[in-house]
């Protein structure tokens, strides 16, 4: 997958926005390394939610030119950063100030993006719409995370696949077990050492007969 210019973006911008890092490369790698999967799903829907710069849901749209991509952040700036990466690198993406995902009620994604904020901080710090919001995670470092989790079966479609980041100290065993018993079966696809973080990117995707049985249940 080829890397999006930013030559757009002033560096001063990045006092207010996430400057891409390692962890957003660790995303965009996973996806690499995933791309024959997702090309036979030819996906219709991409979301990336907490876009920050845009670059990861941009190299997605670079890669899948016919996918319909949208984007939402928490924080304003990060919204007209990601509109402006994805229009520097001809990816057509809608971009919406909002908390995760929460007003597509009645849209599925084929494909769902996360590289949320991580870090393990008071659970005061990660109520905010700045450059805070980048990387506190509160309790665990998923106070987000865990809120997103939740989301994901209301937004996702039946043969939807998502891909989060994790560090170690989120505990991806428990985020993998809440996720199991909403029905998704998980893979890590990539695992890096990044200085003193453990960083992963996990998929998760319905397991046929798991999926049939959770969603029985709820009958
Ligand atoms: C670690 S940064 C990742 C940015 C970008 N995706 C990347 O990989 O470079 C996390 C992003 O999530 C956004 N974010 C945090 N809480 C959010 C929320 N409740 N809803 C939407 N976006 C949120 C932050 O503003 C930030 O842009």
């Amino acid at each position: 997958m080829e890397t999006p210019k930013q030559n757009h973006i002033n560096k001063n911008e990045f006092d207010h926005v996430y400057e891409p890092a390692e962890d957003s490369y660790l995303l965009i790698d996973a996806l690499e390394k995933d791309l024959q999967y997702l090309k036979s799903k030819n996906p219709t829907y991409c979301l990336e939610v907490g876009s920050g710069s845009g670059i990861v849901i941009t190299a997605f749209g670079m890669a899948f030119p016919k996918t319909v991509c949208f984007s939402t952040d928490i924080n304003l700036k990060a919204c007209s950063m990601s509109k402006s990466t994805a229009r520097e690198n001809n990816v057509i993406l809608e971009t919406i100030n909002m908390d995760l995902g929460s007003c597509f009620i009645s849209n599925k994604f084929d494909v769902i993006l996360f590289n949320p904020p991580y870090v393990v901080t008071d659970t005061e710090e990660c109520a905010s719409c700045d450059i805070t919001a980048s990387w506190a995670g509160g309790v665990k470092g998923r106070e987000v995370t865990d809120r997103m989790l939740g989301l994901i079966p209301k937004i996702i479609a039946n043969n939807g696949t998502f891909y989060l980041l994790l560090i170690e100290e989120n505990i991806p065993d428990e985020v993998i077990s809440i996720m199991a018993d909403y029905g998704f079966s998980s893979e890590i696809i990539i695992r890096r050492r990044v200085r003193n973080e453990c960083q992963l990117v996990v998929k998760f995707f319905h397991h046929k007969t798991k999926w049939l049985k959770c969603q029985s249940s709820k009958m």
